[in-house]
């Protein structure tokens, strides 16, 4: 389908399979610029969304099957929305089926859809390949079904797709930012309120980011194992500090004078996630005034909290953040997601970008024989519908 655009082909591939004309919607990936691991705290996170996509072909039925097409595995499912015997299969089409299945639980009536995905976000490398396949399904069912759409409702619905049926006790982060991202801006979000402050980005800066090629997984495992480590701590805290609910309520002079009743894991796990929460405020305040050597400053903080008391980066996330800040016109860099592989980011001025690029991929991989994908990206808007050749969107 040499010639055609992303939304053209996958409008075509979709015709192929199911003989009719789709509608097309893609929701984007994204990076966090600063806030790791404090969204399931309720702090505070500021993430952007990015121009790589879930691309989503739909078109309703007149049944309530729900038939999905994954153009990346070349696998199908078949559902019946009405099933409510319907479990996860541990793949793609949990993060489909599992959004469907939320937005019912949530009130809404869906029709019937045939529905092919083709997904750009790469998978396992912490740029939330998941929000982007969940929004995307949630918002184009919902329209296709002639719901009015709430962005942050949907955000809400998507995540509860991945806490309850995919299974990853995920925060709100990526799909809040997947379903409401702005074009040239990251969002200061705060994670209890759900109020979100758009923050515009400097527009002769780009958001690099560079894949280690360590790929991650997310349901189960250690994210969860953070979670619960956090949980623990407030309850631990508690006896000391009663009335706090999760540890964006605790200051860092607090836990310090706390410390003796963690376990030093425990003050660890807590010590990342409150000093993080503060970052993120100070780096809102650094961007709003323009004053980027701050940000950096607060960047490279945020990465070694990660790699040190929260113990979620590897090696390879480590050398490719020392790699990358050392190159000339970079601001800052830091492992974004929930880590244990995937991304990087750096912030970098635009006329150096290119060159960045080039001497990071060529040191990266004569350090670690890993070649890494590395991609110069601005930030994005949130999920829409895309209009295709003569048919309006
Ligand atoms: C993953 C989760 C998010 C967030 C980040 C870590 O991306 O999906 O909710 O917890 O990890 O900041």
């Amino acid at each position: 389908m040499a010639g055609m655009t992303i939304a053209e082909t996958v409008r075509a591939k979709f015709y192929e399979r199911y003989g009719r004309h789709a509608r097309v919607y893609r929701a984007p990936g994204r990076v966090n610029l600063i806030g790791e691991h404090t969204d399931y705290n309720q702090g505070f996170v500021m993430p952007a969304a990015i121009g790589l996509y879930c691309w989503l072909a739909i078109a309703a039925r007149a049944d309530r099957r729900l038939n999905v097409y994954s153009s990346n595995f070349c696998e199908s499912v078949s559902v019946d929305l009405g099933d409510n015997r319907v479990t996860r299969r541990g793949d793609w089409s949990d993060y489909v089926v599992g959004t469907a299945r939320a937005l019912e639980q949530n009130g809404y009536a869906l029709s019937g859809a045939d529905v092919l995905v083709h997904g750009e976000v790469p998978i396992g490398s912490g740029l939330s390949s998941s929000a982007a396949i969940e929004v995307s399904t949630g918002y184009g069912l919902l329209d296709i079904s002639g719901a009015k759409i709430n962005l942050v409702q949907l955000a809400l619905a998507c995540r509860q797709a991945e806490n309850e049926f995919v299974g990853a006790r995920v925060g709100i982060m990526d799909q809040f930012i997947s379903a409401n991202g702005q074009s040239g801006h990251a969002l200061m979000l705060d994670c209890r309120s759900l109020q979100a402050q758009p923050l515009p980005l400097p527009p002769d800066v780009r958001v690099v980011v560079c894949n280690t090629g360590v790929k991650h997984q997310l349901a189960g495992g250690e994210y969860n194992v953070r979670r619960g480590q956090c949980e623990e701590g407030v309850r631990l805290l508690s006896s000391a500090l009663p009335g706090i609910q999760a540890l964006r309520d605790v200051t860092p002079d607090h836990l310090e004078q706390y410390k003796h009743l963690l376990p030093d894991v425990i003050y660890r796990r807590c010590r990342h996630v409150v000093t993080e929460n503060d970052r993120v405020q100070r780096a809102a305040e650094a961007l709003l005034k323009g004053d980027l050597a701050t940000l950096g400053v607060l960047m490279a903080g945020s990465h070694r909290s990660l790699r040190d008391a929260y113990e979620v980066s590897c090696s390879e996330l480590d050398q490719m953040v020392e790699i990358a800040d050392a190159q000339p016109g970079v601001i800052g860099s830091r492992m974004t997601g929930g880590g244990f592989g995937g991304c990087a980011i750096s912030l970098v001025r635009g006329e150096v970008s290119e060159a960045f690029k080039s001497a990071v991929a060529e040191e990266y991989e004569s350090h670690t024989h890993l070649h890494p994908d590395i991609y110069v990206l601005s930030a994005t808007e949130g999920v829409h519908a895309v209009s295709v050749g003569n048919f309006p969107a």
